[in-house]
């Protein structure tokens, strides 16, 4: 038998090619690790301790103040400049007494704060204050923030690593193909000459398949290639099955339920309080929002992911205060409000009768049963099919709580004594009946 193709050459033409997709790999990463380095702005360094001095702001002044917006205080960005280090000890340490002394800077400053009373802060020594005026007088920190609004999921620099590392690899797994192809048609044809064969253009179609299946190497190689590529598509296609139970609209708020359900552990029940004691748990109406808001402007840089930026963030609280009409600088209701339309994502036919109070007050079952870890949701979604089996399969399995219910004691004794079994599950109560569920 004659041997059929180079294989040597082959096998080292492979290999280029995948050193070649491994520096390019390669590269791209070290890019994005220099570019992340860099976002870390300098800090500017003084006698006093702008870090120290972070802290006893957060700490002492942060109710009160911002460093770049007004608050009930004013912003205090820069403050140093305004006045004099003396002036500043005196007003932090108490500030009423010198109002009271008709100090003229502090009066008119009283005056133009609705009169507000800044609380004493005697405790803090002059050092303590130098610190929080260096923090105060540290540069802004120029973030690159992305313009406002093009903060698109994945479209950040670092949340579109994965994607366009995937996309990447997908695009060289198809240019390699292409290129041993083209490899074994050349390699095929060489030999077919080498050996005085006549490249009959039908018949080289065959022998092509033929020589390719016989190099085990290039077999393997390809196997391997098509075999990761065709699991990112099953893996993709496979994410995309019951799209329904994962529905997880666009809201016109970004609303994270991590942030304020998970990270400040925010109950459900103060914004959906409806959900203990009616049919609905509710949408909070935007007043709700404000009883925090009003003082919570911005996110801490700390909130920030790769995913959103904290400019995004703020965007989103500037959101809510346009659909209130809350004008940040004046702390005031400007009047002019325009109702924001949440996308309604769970949503039972209207033929179904369902209700919270039910299931979460008379049954105890935790939200999280029906609506999965929503404090781990940056953005809501149906975790639950809501399909008449699930209701059913859940009224098979869940046993009533019976203790501590009066109204149930009478039933219970009758029932149990009926089913001859001591605990009574949901169906046993009725929990299948059409008409329980059914109008
Ligand atoms: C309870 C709220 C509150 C807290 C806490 C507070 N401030 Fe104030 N601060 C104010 C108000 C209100 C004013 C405006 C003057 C007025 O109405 O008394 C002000 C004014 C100032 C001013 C003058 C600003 C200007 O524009 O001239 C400085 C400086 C200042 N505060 C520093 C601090 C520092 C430093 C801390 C923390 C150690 C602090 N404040 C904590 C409410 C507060
Ligand atoms: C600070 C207020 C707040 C808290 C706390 C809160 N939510 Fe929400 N919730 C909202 C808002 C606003 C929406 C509408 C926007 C959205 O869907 O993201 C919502 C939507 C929902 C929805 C989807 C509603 C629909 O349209 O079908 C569910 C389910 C839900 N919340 C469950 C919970 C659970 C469970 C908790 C506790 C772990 C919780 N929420 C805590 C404000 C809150
Ligand atoms: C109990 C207090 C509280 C209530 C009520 C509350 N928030 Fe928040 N909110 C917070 C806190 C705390 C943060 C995070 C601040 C930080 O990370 O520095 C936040 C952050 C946010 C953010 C930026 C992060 C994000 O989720 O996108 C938005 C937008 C927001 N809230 C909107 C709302 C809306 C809309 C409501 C009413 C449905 C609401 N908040 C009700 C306390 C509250
Ligand atoms: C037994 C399952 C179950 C439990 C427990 C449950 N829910 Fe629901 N929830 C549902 C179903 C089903 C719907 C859809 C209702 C509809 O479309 O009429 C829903 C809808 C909602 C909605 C959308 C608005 C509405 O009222 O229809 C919110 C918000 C919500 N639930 C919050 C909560 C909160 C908060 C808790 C915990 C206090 C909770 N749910 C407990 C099953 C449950
Ligand atoms: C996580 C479990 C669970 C799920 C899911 C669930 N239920 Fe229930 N349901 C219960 C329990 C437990 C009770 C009994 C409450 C009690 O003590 O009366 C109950 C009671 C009821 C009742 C009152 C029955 C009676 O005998 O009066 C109705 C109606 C009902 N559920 C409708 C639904 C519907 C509709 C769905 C689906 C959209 C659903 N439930 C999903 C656990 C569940
Ligand atoms: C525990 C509550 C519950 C009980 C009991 C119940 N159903 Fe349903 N049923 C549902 C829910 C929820 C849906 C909506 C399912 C969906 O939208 O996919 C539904 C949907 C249906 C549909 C529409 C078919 C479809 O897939 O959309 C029919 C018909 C129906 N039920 C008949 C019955 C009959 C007959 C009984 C009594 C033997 C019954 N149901 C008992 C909750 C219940």
């Amino acid at each position: 038998m004659k041997k059929v193709g180079n294989h040597n050459s082959i096998s080292r033409k492979l290999l280029f090619s995948f050193t070649v997709m491994l520096t390019f790999s390669l590269t791209s990463f070290a890019q994005d690790a220099v570019s992340a380095e860099a976002t870390e702005a300098p800090v500017a360094t003084q006698s006093a301790d702008p870090v120290k001095g972070k802290e006893l702001f957060n700490s002492n002044c942060a109710a009160c103040h911002k460093l770049d917006a007004k608050s009930t205080g004013p912003a205090l960005r820069g403050i140093a400049s305004k006045h004099e280090m003396a002036w500043l000890y005196k007003w932090i340490h108490n500030s009423s007494e010198m109002i009271k002394s008709g100090d003229p800077v502090a009066v008119k400053l009283f005056e133009e704060n609705n009169k507000a009373v800044m609380t004493g802060f005697p405790q803090l020594s002059t050092d303590d204050i130098d610190n929080i005026i260096a923090y105060t007088s540290e540069e802004k920190a120029q973030a690159p923030a992305p313009l406002p609004g093009a903060v698109v999921a994945g479209a950040t620099d670092q949340g579109g690593i994965s994607n366009t590392i995937i996309l990447g690899a997908l695009a060289l797994v198809m240019m390699m193909l292409v290129v041993m192809l083209f490899l074994v048609n050349k390699v095929l044809t060489k030999v077919a000459k080498a050996n005085g064969i006549v490249v009959a253009d039908k018949a080289a179609s065959t022998p092509i398949w033929k020589a390719f299946a016989k190099n085990q190497f290039l077999v393997l190689v390809t196997s391997i290639l098509l075999l990761l590529a065709s699991a990112y598509f099953v893996y993709g296609f496979l994410m995309q099955v019951g799209v329904d139970q994962n529905y997880e609209p666009i809201q016109p708020i970004h609303y994270s339920h991590k942030i304020h359900a998970g990270d400040n552990e925010i109950n459900c029940k103060y914004c959906h309080s409806a959900a203990r004691v009616s049919k609905n748990a509710g949408i909070p109406s935007l007043n709700v929002c404000m009883n925090c808001h009003k003082n919570i402007s911005e996110v801490a840089e700390t909130t920030a992911t790769p995913e959103y930026s904290k400019a995004f963030y703020d965007e989103q609280i500037q959101k809510l205060y346009t659909a209130v009409g809350w004008d940040k600088t004046t702390q005031s209701y400007t009047g002019k409000t325009q109702p924001v339309k949440w996308v309604r994502i769970h949503n039972l036919p209207d033929f179904v009768y369902f209700n919270h109070s039910q299931h979460v007050t008379v049954a105890g079952i935790e939200c999280q049963t029906c609506h999965g870890p929503v404090e781990t949701y940056e953005i809501q979604k149906q975790f639950a099919p809501l399909t008449m089996g699930w209701c059913i399969d859940c009224h098979r399995k869940t046993d009533v709580k019976m203790e501590g219910n009066a109204y149930y004691t009478k039933i219970h004794e009758e029932l149990s004594k009926k089913y001859g079994v001591d605990k009574l599950t949901a169906a046993q109560m009725g929990g299948l009946e059409c008409g329980k569920c059914h109008y």
